[in-house]
């Protein structure tokens, strides 16, 4: 249903194609009718990834006739601009495979009836007066999306309740969601948290982690909890440790201002990190109620000790060469101050205090400007308990593996034993591989398809809680107060490499070692 007022698109191009309206598979329903509010109109975040996300919910039938859009920005701006724009960067997107959103053709049909949806407001989001204006025009459902720096989120949210924007209309919800990063310690974190919870209930509060709209990390909790294979041998009897790697080729890029005081240490561990740790090492929920999920993913936080400073590595890039390109170190890089102390990698064990993984350590990193692109897990098993068999090779053989493929690699790998052919008993290591592309067909997807519709549904079950938030800023608060107190400089690694020597001997001291990130998965 088209309403009045609704503008089509002007632009009709060849990268366009006509299509019937979209219907949604059977069994899943639309979300419901709502106007989405999206602040930060101009923004990132809203040309790339989330016009494209809801582009790719209408193909999917997933988004009803009464569903619209308000962008909100400060600059001066039309509707019919905004559209155009929007409209030229989609076409754009059917030109480059290698984006984030990629689609050979953008369906004219979905196009338009998502384009006629979309309106422009120009309006300062901190300021009561305008929001009262704008949502004159809003009835019923509303979900206002914060993609705007994080100093606006208290701000914006309070103005949000000041000009009665937050009241839900009976039968009727209003959703703010934001992003990450929820503080930049434990003390801001609760501050943050405290602010919404002044005007917000925490059932209206999503707080995206992206890492949770990923499908292979959604299926970290199929495979666990949905087949008997896993579950029994996942803990402490089977599992010697676990290593969560988020490994990555960019460099700061033209990041400087946010990651100068960010580091990667906040950019990643309390958040994505710690949501691929809770998926791996939570116990099951009692049912999949988004509180019963993030209720287990707090218990597991809640184990967590607080991280032992001397179990942190920090490094820094320096120059070096990433996939055959020269990369300037860190401190030469546009923006960042020549003797910065902002680590660009880092690693650290962690240590789960419940009955389940007492005694596994949990190793996790991530970093810039590494050697490959990879996010993985790797459950290392124990070894068997005797040899009866011996390597083909002069070493023993390593212990049985499950890596879960997070990116760019999508799948599950499974390592183990296996005969090699000839007359002798002799094991060599093999792996058997499931992977995403040989079972399903490749639909776009952005990683924001399911985040937006789950909080269109009102399910929390892929958000962060304010506590699950807050225990994480926790465990990593050590690190940050010893670096704070100038306990570690970074240690150099070249731009290119797999990070610092010390994050080796972090694992050395244990007697283990990285599973290596460029190696065969
Ligand atoms: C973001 C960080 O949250 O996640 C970035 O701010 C990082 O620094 C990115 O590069 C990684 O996400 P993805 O989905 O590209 O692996």
């Amino acid at each position: 249903m088209m309403k009045e007022g609704y503008l089509m698109p002007r632009a009709r191009i060849s990268t366009f194609a006509q299509t019937d309206q979209p219907v949604a598979p059977s069994g899943v329903k639309p979300a419901p009718d709502c106007t989405l509010v999206i602040f930060g109109a101009h923004g990132d975040l809203t040309k790339r990834l989330l016009i494209p996300a809801l582009y790719d919910l209408k193909v999917s039938g997933l988004l009803p006739d009464g569903f619209r859009i308000i962008g909100v920005d400060n600059a001066e701006d039309t509707t019919e601009g905004w559209r155009d724009r929007l409209t030229a960067m989609m076409e754009n997107f059917t030109k480059d495979p290698s984006a984030e959103f990629y689609t050979p053709k953008i369906d004219e049909t979905v196009w338009n009836w998502l384009s006629a949806r979309l309106t422009y407001a120009r309006a300062d989001f901190t300021d009561p007066g305008a929001l009262r204006d704008l949502g004159s025009g809003i009835n019923g459902n509303a979900v206002f999306y914060l993609a705007v720096p994080a100093r606006f989120f208290a701000p914006a949210v309070e103005a949000l309740g000041k000009a009665g924007l937050t009241e839900e209309p009976e039968n009727h919800f209003r959703r703010v969601v934001i992003e990450k990063p929820f503080g930049t310690d434990l003390q801001s974190a609760k501050d943050l948290n405290s602010h919404l919870l002044s005007v917000l209930k925490e059932e209206q509060i999503f707080r995206v982690d992206h890492f949770l709209g990923k499908e292979t990390v959604q299926n970290i909790l199929a495979m666990r909890f949905g087949n008997v294979i896993f579950e029994p041998i996942w803990h402490r009897d089977y599992i010697d440790n676990i290593q969560i790697t988020a490994a990555e080729t960019v460099t700061v890029e033209s990041r400087a201002a946010f990651y100068e005081a960010t580091g990667a240490l906040r950019d990643m561990v309390p958040n994505h990190l710690f949501q691929l740790l809770a998926m791996v090492a939570m116990e099951p929920p009692a049912s999949f109620a988004p509180e019963k999920v993030r209720t287990s993913k707090q218990t597991l936080f809640e184990s967590i000790l607080p991280v032992k400073p001397e179990d942190v590595v920090r490094g820094q890039y320096v120059a070096g060469t990433v996939k055959d390109m020269p990369v300037a170190a860190y401190r030469d890089s546009p923006g960042v101050a020549s003797d910065s102390d902002t680590e660009t990698y880092v690693a650290m064990k962690l240590e789960v205090q419940n009955w389940r993984w007492a005694g596994v350590p949990f190793y996790i990193r991530t970093g810039k400007a590494m050697s490959n692109r990879l996010a993985e897990i790797v459950i290392e098993f124990r070894v068997p308990p005797l040899t009866l068999f011996p390597s083909a090779d002069a070493h023993s053989p390593p212990p049985n593996r499950v890596i879960l493929n997070v990116q760019p690699v999508q799948g599950v790998t499974i390592c183990f034993g296996a005969k090699k052919p000839g007359p002798e008993m002799r094991l060599v290591d093999v792996q058997s591989r499931f992977r995403y592309p040989d079972f399903f067909v490749r639909e776009p997807n952005v990683g924001y398809e399911t985040l937006l519709y789950d909080c269109l549904c009102g399910d929390a079950t892929l958000f962060q809680r304010a506590d699950n938030i807050e225990t994480a800023w926790a465990v990593v608060e050590p690190a940050l107060e010893s670096w704070k107190a100038g306990h570690s400089a970074p240690e150099p690694y070249a731009a290119g490499s797999a990070g610092p020597r010390a994050a080796d001997e972090l694992l050395a001291r244990d007697g283990r070692a990285w599973h290596p990130i460029d190696g065969q998965v």
